[in-house]
């Protein structure tokens, strides 16, 4: 019999998703129990939620650290092991086309943040963290401390549109700006980039004419508390293994990439 995962979370917002994942837990959806939350930060709507239910909770202020690198940048709380230029062979968030003082500057307030994320995190023991409408990158500097094993992600966030469509902040908006006729609801690994990890559930609804951004988003939240919880509890029974695949495209091309298998046990 397998124990009980636990799980951490992060969020920025209300926190529906936390208390849908939270509500699993309490009924046995899913067999395992949100022992940390955090929120990039202090005014984070969901960490009342969290502490409703005795839940310890963190805010590392993600706004402040960033005006810090603009305004004091020797005075960062970098950790002794931040490396820029590995750190910049790795990442995939921003265009290797960018100025480089920039993203100097990006990933040194990631990695100052992410280094008080793990800091906060790492009592806890997590076997899952589950990124639950947290507006953050992840850089790779947080996410490889995280996943000590590669082939075991240990990172999961739920995304707004039918990934690979829509990444980025609006999913919703961009569903409806774009005059879609079916949206939904993605939940998938991270990886190095921004909403591009292997795909774990995804849900999607009908737009109808007369729908609106609004009417949209509620339809993918309802969609949004089953499908997160469920992925969840695909991961806490073991039934997710992530698998490297090589297809051929023709004329010699080959394409790679690692995909999520559910297994029927
Ligand atoms: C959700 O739509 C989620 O997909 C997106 O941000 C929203 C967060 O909602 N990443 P909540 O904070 O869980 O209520």
């Amino acid at each position: 019999m397998k124990q009980p995962i636990r799980i951490g979370a992060l969020i920025s917002g209300g926190g529906s998703n936390l208390q849908a994942i939270i509500n699993a837990c309490t009924d046995g959806r899913i067999d395992g129990q949100v022992v940390i939350v955090g929120a990039d930060n202090p005014g984070a709507r969901g960490i009342e939620k969290a502490r409703q239910h005795g839940i310890a909770t963190f805010v590392v202020d993600y706004g402040a650290i960033i005006d810090g690198v603009r305004t004091n940048p020797e005075k960062l709380p970098l950790p002794a092991d931040f490396n820029f230029d590995e750190l910049l062979t790795k990442q995939a968030l921003l265009s290797s086309r960018s100025d480089l003082t920039k993203t100097r500057a990006f990933l040194m307030s990631r990695v100052a943040a992410e280094a008080q994320l793990l800091h906060a995190v790492r009592p806890y023991a997590l076997d899952l963290l589950v990124l639950a409408g947290f507006m953050r990158n992840l850089s790779p500097y947080f996410i490889d401390r995280v996943n000590t094993d590669s082939d075991r992600p240990r990172i999961m966030n739920i995304h707004p549109s039918l990934l690979p469509a829509f990444g980025g902040t609006d999913g919703y908006g961009d569903t409806f700006r774009y005059g879609c006729k079916v949206g939904g609801c993605t939940v998938h690994f991270i990886d190095y980039g921004e909403d591009t990890g292997p795909i774990i559930g995804q849900r999607a609804f009908p737009v109808l004419p007369g729908d609106s951004i609004d009417s949209i988003r509620k339809k993918g939240l309802q969609l949004e508390w089953e499908l997160y919880p469920e992925c969840i509890q695909l991961f806490a029974a073991g039934r997710l293994k992530l698998v490297k695949k090589t297809y051929e495209l023709g004329g010699g091309r080959t394409m790679e990439r690692k995909v999520v298998e559910i297994s029927f046990i």
